[in-house]
This record gives structure tokens, C-alpha cells and sequence, in this order.
């Protein structure tokens, strides 16, 4: 079974699901939804996968942009993978929603847990724990490979009630607002003008300025910006000096350097 695997990531959990994923699976290839939206199309396969971050509880502004350059009879079977921080919510009911009105069946959807990149509210937590969640991870990666290479359907994992309906509303109440959240950002003096927000950034959303950063406000909020600058230098509100940086460790920089535009 020749599977297509396309990602998107801000910090690399998800780029190290889709990688373990296709290590499982055999004969798989991945690809960034970015590549895709560029070259306005999907190649055919006999299965495709999405694995993603969830943003905001919900399925991040680019994944719905990724969903509509999917050529209808590009595989017949697919399958997602919503990597998020312990609060999947509805996120992949969504996903299976948004593809129906496209004419395409999800199958399978699973809910990955791995560190927190959302830095506003602090940093991953101690090596220990993050070491359980890659082990737990890698895991239900595994089982999961096998559901998939039977072409096994109906299993989509969602989070409790609870969360479904309070997050769902903030979902919707944030969504509008995600491009121009980047006025939150700002650069301090350890700045020393090399560049790497502006590689990193998915959607070409940084330009540089007198050798510093300036948001364009077209900001998808993966935080690839903060996470991945080597001087942290770049802060979002007031607490993130304090605030270790994180990206998965098996995911490096050069692994990042792929452009939108
Ligand atoms: C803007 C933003 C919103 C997030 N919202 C959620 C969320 O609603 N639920 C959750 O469990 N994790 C949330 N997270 C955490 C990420 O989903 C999680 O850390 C994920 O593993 C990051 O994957 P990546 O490294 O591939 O970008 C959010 C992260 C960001 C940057
Ligand atoms: S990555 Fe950091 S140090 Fe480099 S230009 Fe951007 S903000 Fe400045
Ligand atoms: S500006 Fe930063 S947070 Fe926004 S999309 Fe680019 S890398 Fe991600």
C-alpha cells in the first residue's frame, strides 16, 4: 500500500508522528501541506494521512487550506492524526466534517498527545514527563500504523463533552483573530539579525527589517517564530523570557526550512 503522509508543524511533534508513522507503515512518503497549497495539488496514493497540530481546539487555518488542493480521487482511504498537548477536543469531528463537504471519507482519526509548544502560557515541563509522552506517543503510533495498514474505518477519537462544547465556542471565537495575533510579538537586543524567524515561518509571515523581524500579519500561530529563533530573542506578551523554548528533539532546524511562498 503506497501511502502519502502530509504534515504541517510549528515545533515538530507532528513532523516526528508523520515520520514514525511512515517507518510503521513501509512504502510511505511525507510531504508539508505548505508544498501542496504551493503546487496546488495532491498526488495519488492508495492512502493519504494528515497530521497537524491542534490550534485553538480546533483544526488550524492552513490545514483548512491544505484540505481544499486534495484531488477527490487522489486515495480512497484516509486517515489524521491531530497532535495536540491533552486537549484534542472536537478537532477531528471537524476534520471529518470539513472533508465530507468535499467529498472525502475520513476514516480513521487519532489524538496524539505530546509537549505543549504554546509558550504564552509556559514552557513544555520537565524532561521526565515530556520522555512519558514521546514513549506513550510512539506507542499509539504503532497501534494506530496497524488500524491503518488493515484499512480499518470508524474509529475518530474526540475529547470529553465538556470540552467539545466550551472549546468549540472558543474555537469559533478565535479563529478570526488568529492572523493579526502576532502583534504580540516583539524582538528584545539579543536580536542579531540572522534570519531564521523568516526561514522557519510556514506562510512567509516575517520579513526582516533592518536586519529584525516585522510580522505581516498573515500569522497562523505556530509559534515556529519564538521556538525555533537561537538567540531567544523574540517574546510574545510578558512572561515568555522566563519561559523555556522547546521543539521535538529529534527535529531540526534544516528539518524546518521549507517556505509557503
Ligand atoms: C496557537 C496554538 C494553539 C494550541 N491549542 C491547543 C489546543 O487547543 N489543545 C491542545 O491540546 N494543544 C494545543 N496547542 C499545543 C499544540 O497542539 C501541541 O503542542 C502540538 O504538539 C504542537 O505540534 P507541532 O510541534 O507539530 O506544531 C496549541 C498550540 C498553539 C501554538
Ligand atoms: S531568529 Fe531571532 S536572532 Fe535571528 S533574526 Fe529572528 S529574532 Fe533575530
Ligand atoms: S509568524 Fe511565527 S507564529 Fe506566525 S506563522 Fe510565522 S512562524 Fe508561525
Amino acid at each position: 500500500m503506497k501511502t502519502i503522509i502530509y504534515y504541517y508543524t510549528g515545533t515538530g511533534n507532528s513532523l516526528w508522528t508523520a515520520r514514525q508513522l511512515a517507518q510503521e507503515l513501509g512504502n510511505a512518503e511525507i510531504h508539508p501541506m505548505t508544498k501542496m497549497i504551493k503546487d496546488g495539488g495532491t498526488p495519488k496514493a492508495d492512502a493519504a494521512g494528515i497530521v497537524f497540530p491542534v490550534h485553538m481546539w480546533g483544526v488550524p487555518g492552513l490545514v483548512i487550506q491544505f484540505l481544499k488542493t486534495i484531488q477527490k480521487d487522489s486515495a480512497k482511504y484516509y486517515f489524521a492524526f491531530a497532535v495536540n498537548a491533552g486537549q484534542v477536543s472536537r478537532t477531528l469531528i471537524q476534520l471529518r466534517n470539513l472533508m465530507k463537504s468535499r467529498g472525502l471519507p475520513l476514516s480513521a482519526g487519532f489524538d496524539i498527545v505530546l509537549p505543549s509548544n504554546y509558550i504564552p502560557w509556559g514552557g513544555p515541563g520537565p524532561a521526565e514527563h515530556l520522555q512519558k509522552l514521546y514513549n506513550e506517543a510512539g506507542k499509539k503510533i504503532e497501534a494506530a500504523a496497524k488500524y491503518i495498514a488493515g484499512k480499518e474505518t470508524g474509529h475518530i477519537e474526540k475529547g470529553s463533552l465538556w470540552q467539545r462544547i466550551v472549546f468549540t465556542a472558543l474555537y469559533k471565537m478565535t479563529y478570526n483573530m488568529i492572523p493579526k495575533m502576532d502583534r504580540n510579538f516583539r524582538v528584545d537586543d539579543k536580536c542579531n539579525g540572522c534570519g531564521t524567524c523568516a526561514d522557519v515561518c510556514p506562510v512567509g509571515n516575517i520579513l526582516l527589517d533592518s536586519k529584525k523581524p516585522a510580522w505581516q500579519h498573515r500569522c497562523e500561530q505556530c509559534l515556529a517564530c519564538i521556538q525555533w529563533c537561537p538567540q531567544e530573542a523574540i517574546q510574545y506578551g510578558k512572561k515568555t523570557p522566563a519561559y523555556e523554548r522547546y521543539h521535538h528533539p529529534e527535529i531540526k532546524l534544516k528539518d524546518m526550512m521549507f517556505k509557503a511562498k
